[in-house]
């Protein structure tokens, strides 16, 4: 009998790990998760290693043996910028990818794959043109350092027998955790799906399925380094939210200007970045590799959401 293949997933107890757990136990692989929780309660089935993020400990002998690792811990970005949140922020994505560079340089049998998240917002502000992997401009600012930092850390592990691979990832649209894309259909359902601040901003997206489809992609290929992970085309805020407001049958949305969203930023301890900056990227290096969108458009994406809607 073949053994199953083995993923190992770090940070999987968020709403990406959560769904990429779905993903690959569904197609039969053996999945292993690093948890900084006491009482896990994922899947039968997934054999759980408790680690801190930070410092080495008896989880790096899980990494012996499995055939890709994707690390996807982080603190929440969905808070305010204060000076202890942008710290946890940092060094959360920082420490994580750092210990788990060094135990995989020191494993025996290390993982052929080691995928780390990354961030589209890497990007510049960019309304003019669209970003890929080769001509994107690298912006400024906060979130942008702290991309710049959590790749340099994957970059400077030495781990010659493990293929790198950084996932610069758009906004992920799908159900679970307190995901973008139920916040936004929620101000939408409720009549206030206009457009944020002056909606010409792009906003880039990817369908939660396409996400796990395209770690899948990357680990059997040969591609490395950055990598975009986004759907083809990219749209503007406004144009966004006209789409929610269609879908969901509302023909009234009231726009939010920038002032509004700084209130209400404070208010909801968020940041207007999140919805203000523009970030217009496009995934060149998966489409030149063959990689197949199965929800490459947001209308037919929004469409597939609400087929796939949860009950409750
Ligand atoms: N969702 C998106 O649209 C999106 C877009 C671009 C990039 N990303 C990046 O992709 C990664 C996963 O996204 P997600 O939406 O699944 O995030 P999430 O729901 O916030 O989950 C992140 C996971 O990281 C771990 N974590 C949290 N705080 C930590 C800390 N202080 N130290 C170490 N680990 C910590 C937790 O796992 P445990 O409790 O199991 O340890 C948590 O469940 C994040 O790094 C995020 O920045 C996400």
């Amino acid at each position: 009998m073949i053994p199953p293949r083995i993923i190992l997933l770090a940070g999987a107890d968020g709403f990406l790990g959560r769904t990429c757990i779905d993903h690959f136990q569904e197609r039969g692989w053996q999945v292993r998760v690093f948890s900084r929780r006491e009482r896990p309660d994922f899947p039968p089935g997934v054999e759980v290693h408790r680690w801190d993020g930070r410092t080495a400990g008896p989880w790096v002998a899980a990494l012996e043996g499995v055939e890709a690792v994707v690390n996807l811990s982080g603190r929440s970005v969905n808070c305010r910028y204060h000076a202890r949140n942008r710290r946890k922020i940092r060094e959360s994505r920082v420490a994580s990818t750092s210990v788990l560079g060094a135990a995989i340089a020191a494993a025996r049998q290390p993982p052929r794959t080691w995928i780390n998240a990354s961030s589209a917002t890497i990007y510049r502000h960019a309304e003019d043109r669209a970003m890929d992997e080769a001509n994107g401009e690298i912006g400024t600012g906060f979130s942008v350092e702290v991309c710049r930092a959590w790749e340099a850390a994957q970059k400077a592990a030495a781990t010659p027998r493990t293929r790198k691979v950084r996932l610069r990832t758009s906004m992920v649209l799908g159900w679970g955790g307190n995901s973008v894309y139920q916040v936004v259909r929620r101000l939408a359902r409720w009549g206030l799906g206009g457009q944020s601040g002056p909606g010409s901003q792009f906003v880039s997206w990817i369908h939660v399925a396409d996400f796990c489809r395209a770690v899948e992609f990357l680990i059997g290929s040969e591609l490395e380094g950055a990598v975009n992970v986004t759907a083809p085309y990219p749209v503007t805020n406004d144009y966004l939210m006209r789409t929610l407001r269609r879908m969901l049958g509302r023909s009234i949305g009231l726009p939010a200007p920038r002032w509004l969203l700084e209130i209400g930023a404070v208010v909801l301890r968020t940041e207007t970045e999140l919805v203000l900056k523009s970030r217009r990227v496009i995934p060149a290096r998966l489409l030149q590799a063959g990689f197949d969108f199965r929800h490459p458009t947001l209308p037919e994406s929004v469409a597939a959401l609400e087929v796939e809607r949860p009950p409750g």
